[in-house]
């Protein structure tokens, strides 16, 4: 089974979506905050808006949505890989490990310049933007930065490709795929779904409302996340 989330499953837990009323980019400019110009342009700004994610972040609980889906890959294995666009951390809080953070990590920080990894990182900088302590070793003026993925970057392509096998070696007969909280806009995760029939998979989705890819599956359960996934899964 191939699990794909977005910000629907941790609506529950009190994490604001994108694009519901009240979600983030109704208040925040994506262009402001979620773009490497944005952090050009403002790079406090930009920190002041991940760090309130970060301190909000902290103070919230996985549901059962997410506990369903490390119960999931408890009992499945090597034959369950969950793709999570989610940066909260609130999938590995729950339990799960066989996880690709596709958008990043709330919790992770690397350099604006220099191809340092990223490193976990749960400080709030709501002051000075800090600098890069390698870059500044070098002479140079790189800048620590979310270590988020944001509109007009591309995705680590070491992750896709764990995605791409995951689904190279599923049996197409017992393939599922399984999208959930999530619209079905940002590519090339919304994309998935047509990877996975491609690859022979049913496909399912799990949503408050219909997803803008809803007709690229073959079954909708419209429901909340935290409620459905216990009783999709019935281990029983
Ligand atoms: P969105 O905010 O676009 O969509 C959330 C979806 O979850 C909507 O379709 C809601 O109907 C649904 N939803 C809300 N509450 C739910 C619940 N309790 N149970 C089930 N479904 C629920 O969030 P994403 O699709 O995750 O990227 O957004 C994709 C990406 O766009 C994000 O990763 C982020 C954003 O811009 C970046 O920041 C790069």
């Amino acid at each position: 089974m191939l699990v794909l989330t977005g910000a629907g499953v941790s609506a529950e837990s009190g994490v604001p979506t994108f694009r519901d009323a009240n979600g983030l980019w109704e208040s925040h400019p994506i262009e402001q905050v979620a773009t490497p110009e944005g952090f050009d342009a403002d790079p406090r700004l930009v920190w002041r808006f991940y760090s309130e994610r970060r301190r909000k972040a902290k103070t919230v609980q996985p549901n059962p949505g997410h506990l369903a889906l490390a119960e999931a890959e408890e009992r499945m294995g090597d034959r369950f890989l969950l793709v999570t666009q989610n940066v909260d951390g609130l999938h590995r809080r729950a339990g799960s490990r066989r996880l690709v953070e596709i958008h990043g990590s709330l919790f992770e920080t690397r350099c604006s310049e220099c191809g340092r990894a990223p490193f976990p990182d749960d400080r709030e900088y709501l002051g000075e933007v800090p600098p890069c302590e390698e870059c500044r070793a070098r002479g140079r003026g790189g800048l620590l930065r979310p270590a988020v993925v944001w509109f007009g970057e591309v995705l680590d392509p070491a992750h896709l490709q764990r995605v791409s096998a995951f689904l190279e070696g599923a049996r197409p007969e017992r393939l599922v795929f399984l999208a959930v909280g999530t619209s079905g806009v940002v590519y090339p995760a919304a994309g998935l779904v047509h990877q996975a029939r491609d690859a022979g998979g049913e496909a399912w989705l799990v949503n408050a409302e219909p997803a803008d890819n809803a007709r690229a599956f073959h079954r909708f359960v419209q429901g909340p996340s935290g409620t459905v996934l216990p009783g999709l899964f019935d281990w029983a």
